[in-house]
């Protein structure tokens, strides 16, 4: 009885432990299971520096938590669950260069909001070993990291997919790796999207060595940091300049602001902007323009060189464009917000005064609730018709009211400013204005007026 009741308990311990130990291995082979990008230590850095060793990592609606990784030789190797659909389409994630030891920390979430919006392959091309050299030995590298991934898309071609179903996402130097990867398909591979393209050392390259409209069917570029990391020419067929695409709102720009946004908040806002346009919670749309400050004086109404349609940044095909052909090189000018989702609408304020005997100054404010736009307007004794665009949070139907202030220097009188009209048009213009006609600002008494509209 005793020894019974003993073999029973060791049973039961035998039991327990087997359960647990089994437990723990599936534990760590799910663990195992999910991939992660490099991560490089200065050892390995130092050790691994003559090669590139590119892997990819596959997401997909059937392990979107989950990133299956795989290389060109296992490919042909890899055992089912293996998830790579070649009916669908598939997102090619290209990240730039990175400081050493440092892994894109936004890939992640790129690949999981494209994920979110469309049921498509997405891979993400790990190169961060190759990419983590000082700067001019990664740009010497950036072909061989693209003639190893047109590789792989031949690779995967052999499995089924069609060249027009790849859609390359480049950030900064991951856009030229993707352009050329482009040029060695001769320009047939479906699109690709250039996230801040890097520009020092490619501004001035042959198209050959540089993203270029030639690269894909269509490429959409979004500039936020020309100025410095981002390229200031247009590449692609559709070129957004954000802010007129070198200083973003919300970055700081001083010495004395911290080392990100000093250095790279301009250039990381193209991707920050894009995950959120892709999340889909509103429009951002560009206006064709020769220069953001033509843009800003309202010189730009309307997208008459795309027939009507707009562009939006995001997944729409040719950025929604339906012209054909697709004009080239085309920059397209928005504002946006300093802080997710950065969709502003553009409101163009047309204002019209009886002439001045000195020059003036005036303080525009639109208003919906507590979102306030404010605009300072210089009025001279020479010009009586002043443009100007501005972004406002809240679309023009939602605009409750409109301030004037006679402002302007202290020490000099300013006389009374006498207004013919003022107008509003929310771009593109596609209705007629909203006006207020003949009445007069004081100084020191702000002239205002309320709205009556709705939104249709
Ligand atoms: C990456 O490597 C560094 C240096 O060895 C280490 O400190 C860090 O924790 C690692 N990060 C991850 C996510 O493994
Ligand atoms: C592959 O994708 C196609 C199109 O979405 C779908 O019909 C098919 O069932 C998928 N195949 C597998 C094995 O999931
Ligand atoms: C996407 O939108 C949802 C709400 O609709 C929000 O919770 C989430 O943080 C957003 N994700 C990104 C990456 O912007």
């Amino acid at each position: 009885m005793l020894w019974g009741y003993t073999i029973t308990i060791i049973l039961c311990a035998l039991a327990l432990y087997i359960k647990s130990e089994v437990l723990g291995v599936a534990d760590l082979q799910e663990k195992a299971e999910c991939a992660d990008l490099s991560n490089t230590t200065w050892q390995e850095f130092r050790l691994q520096r003559a090669k590139l060793q590119i892997r990819y990592l596959l997401l997909t609606r059937d392990n979107v938590e989950c990133a299956q990784v795989f290389t060109q030789e296992s490919l042909s190797k890899t055992q089912p669950p293996f998830y790579f659909n070649a009916s669908r389409m598939s997102k090619i994630i290209v990240h730039g260069y990175r400081a050493i030891g440092s892994k894109p920390s936004w890939v992640m979430e790129l690949a999981q909001v494209l994920l979110k919006a469309e049921d498509v392959n997405v891979v993400i091309v790990d190169w961060i070993y190759g990419a983590s050299f000082a700067y001019n030995l990664v740009v010497e590298r950036y072909k061989e990291v693209a003639l190893q991934i047109s590789v792989l898309i031949n690779q995967l071609q052999k499995r089924g997919s069609k060249l027009e179903s790849f859609h390359f996402i480049g950030v900064s130097l991951g856009a030229h790796v993707a352009g050329f990867v482009g040029t060695l398909f001769e320009g047939k591979i479906g699109r690709i999207t250039a996230l801040d393209p890097a520009g020092p050392m490619f501004k001035r390259a042959d198209t050959f060595d540089r993203l270029d409209p030639s690269d894909a069917k269509f490429v959409d570029a979004i500039h936020t940091d020309s100025d410095y990391f981002g390229i200031s020419i247009p590449v692609g067929h559709v070129d957004f300049f954000l802010n007129g695409g070198s200083d973003q709102t919300g970055c700081a720009h001083s010495r004395f602001a911290s080392m990100y946004s000093y250095v790279i908040c301009d250039h990381m806002r193209a991707l920050h902007v894009y995950i959120s346009a892709l999340n889909g919670s509103c429009a951002l749309t560009g206006l064709p323009c020769t220069s953001y400050e033509d843009f800003l004086m309202g010189q730009c109404v309307d997208c008459n060189v795309f027939k009507g349609t707009c562009p939006n940044i995001g997944l729409s095909e040719n950025s929604g464009i339906t012209v054909s052909p697709v004009p080239k090189e085309q920059k397209v000018f928005l504002i946006t917000t300093s802080s997710a989702p950065f969709c502003a609408h553009h409101i163009l304020v047309e204002l019209e005064v009886s002439p001045l005997d000195k020059s003036a100054e005036m303080e525009l404010t639109l208003i919906k609730e507590s979102h306030k736009a404010e605009k300072r307007l210089r009025l001279q004794t020479d010009t009586t018709v002043y443009r100007k665009v501005l972004a406002h949070p809240a679309p023009l139907c939602e605009i409750g009211s409109i301030t004037l202030r006679n402002t302007g220097a202290r020490f000099y009188r300013q006389a009374d400013i006498h207004v013919r009209s003022v107008c509003l048009s929310q771009l593109p213009r596609r209705e007629a204005p909203l006006c207020v006609n003949k009445f007069d600002v004081r100084r020191g008494a702000p002239w205002s007026h309320d709205f009556v509209q709705v939104c249709n």
